[in-house]
């Protein structure tokens, strides 16, 4: 298992322990979260009803092109890091920065993500015990209860995740081996017996037409997407694309991987592998248990709960299991995040780009632990207030600008310095780059304009910061080295 801590990032001198199997592991441990628990009720509802289940593979797809040319990256570079980390030392600083900008949308939104759907998920647990969080205080000021209209004021669960998973952070942690194998294990258990409890629930009707002919839907925030068809399939990919991030943890391995050419993509590949079949199967049987008109209503949140508690009768010991369990599966999920996300700041800052406070160690802790607490800040912001459909959007449209640039990035390096050794090198490599490039874009496509506007505008604020902060403080520029 890979040492999660700070210090590994930095500290050099990685052991190679990890093999073939365990770097599936890492990436499962990483990968099922949210995604799978959350997101794909959101797409069925507002994207592609059934036909969600080839949302799934084009997505898997797309991140398997993606994730070979991550590998090559990941293999070629002496440190360990992130796609931040890979690009600063060969693409330059500017293509560098908008990946590490663009990476704060995977890492920390996807973060605030994660914990409103442990939120909703909360609210469940409590509801066993016959208590309920209002719904004004775990609901952000964008959304309305259906019936009652009660309008959200701030999410306070999804708060107070962000905010003792980021204290966790600050005192150190080290996902040791034994609790990353429990996760996983706990994790593939409830996704398995959901489909295997699930199949003999399932109603052909929820099921036909299995793609929906092209319409329109309109969300509760207004915003108008195509339902159905092919540009349904496709949005539908971009949403259930967050269910994929984090397979990337995988290659950030390959410093401590024993064999990285024979086991980075089998790491890679083999856990993207068993998650696609598992999420089709998934997907499958959700959309075939309930109707879609329940994913647009009262099973809006906390569906998969929702579906075991209306239409599997018996099965409610499964409905409690899967709340606590995923509970937990969504913790591990965002700390990864979190700490992913001070990793890149951490080089980020080390480079000069952003403000020296994100590389502050804490003198007992050895954590950066004001970058740990200003992230909390800055997540807690959008996990209180922002609702989580915008915020999984968000995080998908930035994971998948980020891999484009890593796909095309892969191939540029691989024809200016082909004599650079790598660990990896990734078969056919300006088809794999293309393709990789032409599913994440159609997945892009998919996504809608509000979404690329919404990418647009967080990619011009980086833009700003880097003109008027990053270029001027710059250890790569000669102009600052007097400073
Ligand atoms: N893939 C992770 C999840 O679905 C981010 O929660």
């Amino acid at each position: 298992m890979a040492d999660v801590s700070e210090a590994s990032a930095h500290g050099g001198g990685l052991k190679r322990t990890l093999g073939p199997w365990s770097l599936v592991a890492l990436g499962i441990g990483a990968i099922i979260g949210a995604g799978i628990f959350v997101r794909t009720a959101a797409a069925i509802a507002e994207r592609a009803g059934p036909s969600v289940t080839l949302a799934f593979v084009v997505a898997g797809i797309g991140c398997a092109f993606a994730g070979l040319c991550y590998a090559e990256f990941a293999s070629m570079i002496p440190v360990a890091g992130s796609a931040f980390t890979y690009s600063y030392a060969t693409m330059g600083e500017l293509v560098a920065w908008i990946i590490g900008w663009d990476l704060v949308l995977e890492y920390a939104v996807g973060a605030a993500t994660v914990a409103i759907a442990w939120s909703e998920y909360f609210n469940k647990v409590l509801e066993y015990f016959g208590v309920q969080v209002p719904y004004q205080w775990c609901h952000s000021p964008f959304e309305k209860a259906m019936g009652s209209g009660v309008a959200g004021i701030m999410n306070l669960p999804a708060l107070a995740i962000l905010l003792v998973l980021s204290l966790l952070l600050v005192r150190g942690t080290q996902e040791s081996a034994m609790v990353n194998a429990v996760i996983v294990v706990v994790k593939l258990a409830i996704v398995v017996m959901v489909i295997v409890i699930g199949w003999g629930f399932m109603n052909p009707a929820n099921h036909t037409p299995y793609i929906p002919a092209p319409t329109t839907y309109t969300t509760p925030e207004g915003v108008v997407h195509p339902y159905g068809g092919i540009m349904g399939i496709l949005g539908a990919a971009g949403v259930v694309f967050f269910a994929f991030i984090g397979f990337d943890a995988v290659s950030t391995a390959a410093q401590e991987t024993k064999n990285p050419a024979r086991d980075m993509p089998f790491g890679i590949l083999g856990s993207l592998v068993v998650c696609t079949i598992l999420y089709v199967l998934f997907s499958h049987v959700l959309s075939g248990v309930a109707t879609v008109e329940d994913f647009r209503t009262f099973g809006k949140e906390a569906s998969v709960t929702f579906a075991i508690q209306k239409y599997m009768t018996g099965y409610s010991w499964l409905g409690k299991l899967v709340t606590v369990a995923i509970l937990a599966g969504f913790s591990s999920v965002i700390l990864v995040m979190l700490l992913g996300q001070s990793r890149v700041f951490f080089s980020m800052s080390e480079a000069g780009l952003v403000p020296k406070i994100f590389a502050d160690v804490h003198p007992k802790f050895h954590t950066p632990w004001k970058s740990n607490l200003l992230f909390f800040v800055f997540t807690g912001i959008f996990g209180a207030f922002i609702p989580g459909d915008i915020v999984g959007e968000m995080t998908s449209i930035g994971t998948l600008f980020a891999f484009i640039l890593v796909c095309a990035g892969a191939w540029i390096i691989r024809v200016r310095q082909p004599e650079l050794p790598r660990g990896f090198k990734v078969p056919a490599l300006p088809v794999v780059s293309i393709l990789g490039i032409g599913v994440c874009g159609a997945m892009i496509y998919g996504l809608g304009w509000t979404n690329w506007l919404r990418l647009a505008v967080w990619l011009v604020i980086g833009l700003v910061f880097y003109f008027t902060y990053g270029i001027h403080h710059s250890k790569l520029n000669p102009a600052n080295a007097k400073k």
